[in-house]
């Protein structure tokens, strides 16, 4: 079936990606549509990806964070949509901190609502590889390796929110959000990386809330919905957690280019309902 192919692909390429980067991390010497520096490891790791799904059946599209459009691959005419983001935290490769690979299996070609993703998934390259997969309802976790993957069991948010962790600087936040904020961290325990995928891992092992919000400067935020935001509120969503853009689930977006933002918010149903209450809707 083709939604075990396109994940058998990715974690095929997940080994190999993570063995490439210690010699990929110069930056090149080109930008990416959304305006941000690329690094050779994030053109070499779309390249890469983007040659592995141009013959896998059922699969009529490849889009990615670094491609301006969307590439056509293989030969069927209504196929899905691969949405990749094929290094996300990349300015963690230097400092060798986590990164990750982000990936959605929409059913329309892009850009498409929410609701068009089929399942959704990423790999964590952390102290292990590890690939979290989203589909029919469940989550399971895989441990890859270069000789194949083990799983790990299902995936599931624990039902009290302990970590949180919300990007952008904080004089850019609006007062709304910052009030937000000072609320949760009466509670919960501050645990940023600076790489969505670590930060939602750990948000699906110990509980609690990661978002990076609009700012003043730039009200929809840094995320970007088809290949980060939208993949990762349905793996959350159906871990039995929550997202929002601010008003309502992620899922639930339409937008209308291919490289547009939004505020992302994904974590415990009475984190996001708190969030929800507490901006301008
Ligand atoms: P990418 O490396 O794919 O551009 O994504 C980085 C994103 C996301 O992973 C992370 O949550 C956020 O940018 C971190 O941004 P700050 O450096 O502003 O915290
Ligand atoms: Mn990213
Ligand atoms: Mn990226």
């Amino acid at each position: 079936m083709t939604v075990d192919r396109i994940f058998d692909v990715v974690a095929d390429a997940a080994p190999e990606i993570r063995a490439g980067l210690p010699e990929r991390r110069a930056k090149a010497e080109t930008e990416n549509v959304s305006g941000e520096t690329q690094l050779e490891a994030d053109l070499w790791a779309d390249d890469l990806l983007c040659e592995r799904f141009e013959d896998v059946a059922g699969v009529t599209w490849y889009a990615s964070e670094e491609r301006d459009e969307v590439e056509r691959v293989g030969d069927d005419e209504d196929g899905y949509t691969v949405a990749l983001d094929p290094l996300d935290g990349s300015s963690n490769v230097k400092s060798n901190n986590p990164c990750g690979t982000v990936v959605g299996v929409y059913d329309e070609p892009l850009p498409a609502p929410g609701d068009s993703l089929v399942a959704a998934g990423f790999v964590l390259y952390g102290p292990t590889t590890t690939m979290v997969v989203a589909r029919d309802g469940e989550v399971r976790e895989y441990l890859v390796e270069a000789d194949g993957r083990t799983d790990l069991g299902p995936v599931e948010l624990p039902d009290d929110p302990v970590v949180y962790g919300f990007g952008g600087r904080v004089p850019e936040w609006t007062d709304e959000f910052e009030a937000f904020v000072r609320d949760v961290e009466e509670d919960l325990k501050l645990r940023y990386g600076g790489a969505m995928i670590a930060d939602v891992n750990q948000v699906l092992v110990y509980g609690g809330a990661f978002g990076y919000p609009g700012l003043q400067s730039r009200p929809g935020g840094k995320l970007r919905v088809h290949f980060e935001s939208v993949p990762m509120a349905y793996v959350v969503e159906t871990a039995g957690g929550a997202s929002s853009d601010g008003s309502k689930s992620l899922l639930e977006c339409d937008p209308d280019s291919l490289h547009e933002r939004t505020p992302t918010f994904v974590g415990n149903e009475s984190v996001i309902e708190a969030l929800e209450d507490a901006l301008p809707n």
